[in-house]
């Protein structure tokens, strides 16, 4: 066929609508493939051995760490949880946003009462604009102890990542292990005062790793093929330590945390919180490189306690192009180890959170608050409650340790706080006197008070829908300045300042990042520092904040706010579903 030059640019035009039309539905398809994805969760008992001595823990369907969930954003999750074991439990599906879906969060006595042995519920949400990785875990006690597991949020169909495809990708989940039952030690724990007993190992997806005695066929190993790129789905899933994280050899490139993209940078070494989530992009080596990696965690440490000081170590190895059999360690090949930095090592801390910034473009906004409705500031830290008469206790001179948030240290109430809000029945189970200062000023950072004693209560901070707040934590030296890892449940908030010392509101907002400050679920309160955030509060319910060291958490160091409901049908939280457990 000839085509006349003047006709041309119109046939161009044609095949182009055409192209146009064909990707259209294709589109139009991905947008409305967002499914459901059923999960059964069945809560039972499994004897686990590890550091040569064998315990019966908690797990869901028997596994340790527990099943992946895998759904992409948009997707609808129903997880039917059932419970089997003889204690109560609640999940938690940590950094979900659970948009208007409240009754799904899970923290045991703010959202809903525990699954009793015996009984079920089905947590029901919807993915809504998060993509990367997050987890999932058990939300009453010390049972997230060995009740965890990931959970991967794929993009949409046909939504690529803002990075080069990975090879494939692998959930690395720092746990900490305990030879004795956790229950047992954190009951004991509050009864004497004391400090509770610290773990015997950290874990990669449950193993020790060979650093341990009689651990070295419980390592972790990462086979992987030379030049490939592998991304790590990293989780902190231990209880009370926050983590350094390094692959000998190798370096990592950050591209996600807590399920938003962040700007990407690369890093020797990695600082994650109980609590975080951090993708990193794994590139190996081009060649065969005929050694084998230690990779290894080891915690950060700023607190005055005795603390576990172990490694746990993986091995990253290279499949052998020359070798037929490929998949068994070779002991004969060199070894590197990777440096860590050390225990205290906070300028690496702060330096490493510095870096961390959203990806902030058209594709992946921050929408941070530009302005504020309501300013608030809380001071996090220890102190203590007096021994009770005719008792003896183990916490610093002779008191019970305690935690706070503005000096209130957190009582778990006998109802769960939504259900009683929602039912207009709070009288007794709460306070909605939450202090949005501190009573009591003083010099927070300087030397503490002589008297170190907490108040105790249950008390939320009400705010109405859509208010957008500004949070200041700021961390106290009453026995030891401490990073305190803050999680916040509900909502993602954007960490616009940070310093160490007194927060000044006279000099330090000035200095505030509005345009591409990392957003996140939980973060480190730098020890004797304090960190700003903001946040939109659009989500009504009840959503707990706390300190993701999970024995500050046990010492009250937790509150909860609770988001009213707009005006606007859709501003409202739906009544809770039947199943939801009683108390
Ligand atoms: Cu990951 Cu309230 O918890």
């Amino acid at each position: 066929m000839a085509v006349s030059a003047d006709l041309l640019p119109s046939l161009i035009m044609l095949s182009c609508i055409a192209v146009a039309l064909l990707q259209f539905p294709i589109m139009t398809a991905s947008q409305q493939t967002s499914i459901t994805r059923h999960y059964q969760f069945d809560i039972q008992m499994k004897n686990v051995t590890r550091l040569c001595q064998t315990k019966s823990i908690v797990t869901v369907n028997g596994q340790f760490p527990g099943p992946k969930i895998v759904a992409r954003e948009g997707d609808r999750v129903v997880v039917r949880v059932i419970n089997h074991v003889p204690y109560n439990i609640s999940l938690h599906w940590h950094g979900v946003r659970q948009l208007f879906s409240a009754w799904a969060d899970g923290p045991a006595y703010i959202t809903q009462c525990p699954i009793q042995s015996g009984q079920s519920y089905v947590y029901k949400f919807t993915i809504v604009g998060q993509r990367g990785t997050l987890w999932w875990h058990a939300h009453i006690s010390w049972l997230r102890a060995t009740v965890y597991g990931p959970i991967v949020i794929l993009p949409k169909l046909g939504i690529p990542y803002p990075f080069a495809k990975p090879y494939k990708e692998i959930p690395v989940i720092f746990g900490e292990w305990w030879k004795a039952d956790t229950e047992a030690i954190i009951s004991q724990a509050l009864q004497t005062g004391g400090g509770p007993n610290v773990s015997d190992a950290y874990t990669i997806n449950g193993l020790p790793g060979l650093l341990y005695n009689c651990s070295a066929k419980d390592t972790f190993k990462l086979k992987v093929k030379p030049g490939k790129t592998y991304l790590l789905r990293i989780i902190n899933a231990a209880l009370n330590d926050e983590l350094f994280f390094s692959i000998a050899n190798h370096s990592l490139e950050i591209v996600e945390v807590d399920a938003v993209y962040v700007k990407p940078f690369t890093t020797k070494a990695l600082l994650i919180t109980p609590g975080q989530t951090t993708n990193v992009l794994l590139t190996t080596h081009a060649q065969y490189p005929g050694a084998n990696f230690f990779m290894e965690a080891r915690p950060y440490v700023t607190g005055q306690g005795t603390f576990d000081n172990t490694t746990v170590a993986g091995i990253l190895e290279y499949e052998n192009p020359n070798s037929f059999y490929s998949s068994s360690f070779n002991k004969n090949l060199p070894l590197f180890k990777p440096t860590l930095p050390v225990f205290n090592d906070t300028s690496f801390a702060s330096n490493f959170t510095n870096k961390l910034r959203s990806l902030a473009n058209t594709q992946y906004p921050a929408n941070v608050p530009q302005t504020v409705d309501r300013q608030f500031f809380f001071t996090i830290g220890l102190g203590t409650n007096p021994c009770p008469k005719n008792q003896t206790c183990q916490g610093p001179n002779g008191t019970k340790f305690a935690a706070t948030v503005n000096n209130v240290s957190f009582v778990l109430p006998k109802e769960a706080l939504l259900q009683s809000h929602f039912s207009g029945k709070s009288n007794g189970v709460y306070a909605s006197n939450f202090p949005i200062i501190p009573l009591m000023p003083f010099n927070y950072t300087g030397t503490p008070p002589n008297n170190t004693f907490v108040t105790n209560g249950t008390k939320v901070l009400v705010i109405p829908f859509n208010t957008s707040v500004e949070l200041v934590l700021q961390d106290t030296s009453i026995l030891g300045a401490e990073s305190h890892p803050l999680h916040l449940h509900g909502f993602n908030f954007f960490a616009v300042g940070q310093g160490f010392g007194n927060y000044n509101p006279a000099k330090d907002p000035a200095k505030f990042n509005l345009v591409d400050p990392v957003e996140r679920n939980t973060i480190g309160v730098p020890p004797g520092g304090w960190v700003a955030i903001r946040f939109l509060a659009d989500n009504p319910g009840v959503w707990f904040m706390h300190c993701h060291l999970e024995v500050h958490t046990s010492w009250g160091l937790k509150m909860a706010w609770l988001v009213l409901d707009g005006n606007l049908p859709n501003q409202k939280l739906p009544p809770p579903p039947s199943d939801l457990p009683k108390c």
